[in-house]
């Protein structure tokens, strides 16, 4: 399974820290952010690798992160995206990377406390189609920032709804994706939304529709340290006191 790991977007929700650096970069506890991911996807044993970025900062990832062997990345490839022209636009740049095989999309800054490997094993054991991986979250203002999909009695998603007034769920769908090559097909027909941007949940919905969508609910904490500057802060907290990407429940 090809990763690939996005750190574009104009962080403009964490202005003005994000003028002087790419958000992805800012530290979470004692490291920068887009290590928890990388992590995260290596220790699940995606270690052929393509990082998307954008912007002005682009050149500090080739700094950090170099060929990315010091990380435990097997094979290491960057692309460049000219404009933030959303999620999905920047998926479509690692097109001839991935090359039809099966792929885990994962936003750099997304952070999670227990290991990934059983959600990547269960998608490695998927015949097609893609894979969504839930959070519960309780707080309907801060599902109103998010993707949330409204469920049928079955347990299955009937469609993903983004940042909506009334959500339809009590769970986010995290920046975790895993796709078939057939999602290089869709992306192309996505036209840009409200914010003008090609939309992941776009090309989600589109696998809804097709019957071909499964999910997963994560353990443990989930945070997106991009939401806002407060969700930074959270998931700078809770990464200080428990640490991330735990292969075992942390211990109470
Ligand atoms: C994106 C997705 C959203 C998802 C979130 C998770 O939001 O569009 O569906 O819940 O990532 O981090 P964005 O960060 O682009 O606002």
């Amino acid at each position: 399974m090809k990763g690939v790991l996005l750190a574009g977007g104009s962080g403009s929700r964490l202005y003005p820290l994000t003028r002087i650096t790419n958000k992805h970069l800012l530290p979470i506890y004692d490291r920068p952010m887009v290590t928890y991911a990388i992590e995260a996807m290596v220790d699940a044993g995606v270690t052929d690798m393509m990082l998307v970025t954008g912007g002005t900062h682009a050149g500090e990832f080739f700094r950090l992160l170099g060929n990315g062997h010091e990380y435990g990345i097997e094979r290491l490839l960057y692309a460049y995206q000219d404009r933030p022209g959303g999620i999905a636009e920047a998926l479509g740049l690692a097109e001839r990377f991935v090359g039809g095989d099966q792929v885990l999309v994962m936003l750099a800054d997304n952070i999670v406390e227990r290991s990934i490997r059983p959600v990547v094993e269960r998608f490695s054991a998927q015949e097609r189609g893609a894979r969504v991986v839930l959070s519960k979250v309780v707080d309907p203002s801060h599902l109103r920032h998010l993707g949330v999909p409204e469920l049928d009695g079955d347990g299955r998603i009937v469609r993903i709804l983004e940042k909506p007034d009334d959500p339809p769920s009590s769970f986010a769908v995290t920046g975790l994706y895993f796709y078939d090559g057939t999602v290089f097909d869709v992306i192309p027909t996505l036209t840009p939304s409200g914010r003008g941007e090609l939309e992941i949940t776009d090309v989600n919905n589109w696998f809804v529709s097709q019957g071909l969508m499964e999910l997963d609910v994560l353990d443990g904490f989930w945070g997106d340290a991009g939401e806002s500057i407060d969700a930074y802060y959270e998931v700078n907290d809770f990464v200080r006191a428990h640490g991330a990407n735990h292969a075992e429940p942390a211990p109470d």
